[in-house]
């Protein structure tokens, strides 16, 4: 049955019908819609309208209805307009016309913001869960790989050389930071709109701060127009996730680098790749390629929510409906793709040969030289020269900084003497990175302390 039926004389166009309908998407929202429902019955109760008997029978028939849905026992909802107007007829199959007092000073409309908003929350908490997995799953390899040498680079040129306990724990921060995102929006969006009604609140008595309460709302919102047709929830949400699937398509985009033949730092496990159909030697990186592909589609659900948004009057306008769509696949897809390189990520095996190896050719010391020179008082500017014009020598014979004699280098500056091979050595090299969030062991292994202490805690209060 409509819920609207009543000033119409002629039937809705079975195509409008179809074109309306929200069902088959915003079914996904009957938990929330249940329990929204349970708060508005508590409140009605309080206000005079639902006696103690009809609240208790609500209640149960509401309950009842959320145990059948968990059961899978409510298939067809096919011909209903949304999840709003089918477990209104369910209630009504259940307990009759107590069923349709529900609706009493409340509307679709604030009915459905408080839907979302309770999604939205579960969903961040299930979002910063996973987060917290991937966290400690990057601090874990961290650890196991502190002795581990790679070329760092800029401009994807070899540039100097880093631990991979650096580099991993540099996700870490961004990671983090995501993690830390969805947090802080919770703090933010935790507001119900219940009890605005339409758009101009309710002639109801309802307490609404009674009503939050049952609902775990931390506050109520304060502008019923305002009310019904905010969705920066949705947004913001959808904004955490494009972040969050930026950073994992960078790191996705890195390690299918790194799995190549040309650079042969890591081997992705096979569970996680995939052959081609045609060339039996292939082991595609299909895990990490899809990641980083899916990031393209949910930005579109943030440009498309924000495209519906932008040109609506207050307040409720139907195109608001769009609202969820956009919502469920950008945390579906963030959650698929956290849990997926979690699993990738422990999953690696590292080539360590290989990654010394590289460090080994593109003069990655050079700047060592330079600090070598710049310690003995040469300014570094001068120094900086001095080294490019080794490097130009060393590359004209074909030789590494590290192959020169001492009476070679002596050429370039009388500054240096046998200690200089010391300076240049790659371990060396990053053992004297000591400045707070450097690559030496020393700093990698401070920093990966007091970020596994806040993970700890972080664990702690979930
Ligand atoms: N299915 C609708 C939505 O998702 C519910 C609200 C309908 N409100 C209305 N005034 N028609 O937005």
């Amino acid at each position: 049955m409509k819920l609207w039926g009543g000033r119409f004389s002629k039937n809705e166009d079975e195509f409008m019908e179809e074109f309306n309908s929200s069902i088959s998407f915003d079914i996904r929202l009957f938990e929330e819609d249940i329990e929204g429902s349970v708060g508005q019955a508590y409140a009605l109760k309080k206000a005079g309208i639902l006696d103690k008997d009809e609240l208790d029978k609500t209640i149960n028939a509401l309950n009842e209805l959320y145990e059948q849905y968990k059961a899978g026992e409510i298939k067809s909802y096919d011909g209903y307009e949304d999840v709003h107007s089918l477990i209104e007829s369910l209630l009504y199959e259940k307990i009759g016309d107590t069923a349709y007092k529900l609706h009493t000073g409340r509307s679709r409309n604030d009915q459905v913001a408080t839907d979302m908003v309770m999604y939205v929350k579960k969903e961040a908490l299930n979002i910063s869960n996973l987060l917290l997995n991937l966290l400690d799953t990057l601090i874990g390899n961290a650890k196991k790989y502190n002795d581990i040498i790679l070329p760092g680079y800029t401009h994807l040129q070899r540039a100097q050389p880093i631990l991979l306990s650096h580099y991993l724990m540099a996700y870490f921060e961004m990671f983090k930071r995501d993690y830390i995102r969805f947090k802080d929006m919770l703090n933010r969006i935790d507001i119900m709109p219940l009890g605005s009604g339409a758009l101009a609140g309710s002639t109801f008595p309802l307490d609404r701060d009674y009503e939050a309460d049952i609902l775990g709302f931390k506050c109520i919102s304060l502008n019923s127009i305002d009310a019904v047709s905010n969705r920066d929830f949705c947004l913001e949400c959808i904004f955490n996730c494009t972040m969050t699937m930026m950073h994992m398509s960078r790191i996705s985009e890195e390690l299918i680098l790194w799995s190549t033949k040309e650079f042969n730092f890591i081997e992705i496990d096979e569970a996680y790749s995939t052959g081609s159909s045609m060339m039996p030697q292939k082991k595609n990186p299909d895990s990490l390629e899809l990641a980083r592909g899916k990031t393209g589609r949910v930005y579109g659900d943030l440009i498309s929510l924000l495209t519906v948004i932008k040109g609506l009057p207050l307040a409720y306008n139907k195109d608001m409906q769009e609202d969820k769509e956009s919502t469920f696949d950008a945390v579906d897809t963030v959650k698929i793709c956290i849990a997926m390189l979690k699993r990738v990520i422990s999953s690696i095996k590292v080539n360590s040969g290989s990654m010394l190896a590289a460090c080994k050719t593109g003069y990655l010391n050079a700047t060592d030289m330079a600090d070598y020179l710049t310690e003995r008082g040469i300014p570094f500017r001068k120094a900086h020269e001095a080294v490019g014009n080794i490097i130009r020598y060393c590359e004209e014979k074909g030789e590494t900084l590290e192959d020169l004699s001492l009476d070679e280098l002596k050429k370039f500056s009388d500054v240096f003497t046998d200690d200089v091979y010391g300076a240049i050595d790659i371990k060396n090299s990053i053992n004297k990175k000591l400045t707070t969030g450097s690559t030496s062991q020393e700093m990698v292994e401070k920093t990966m302390s007091i970020e596994e202490e806040w993970l700890k805690i972080e664990k702690s209060l979930m």
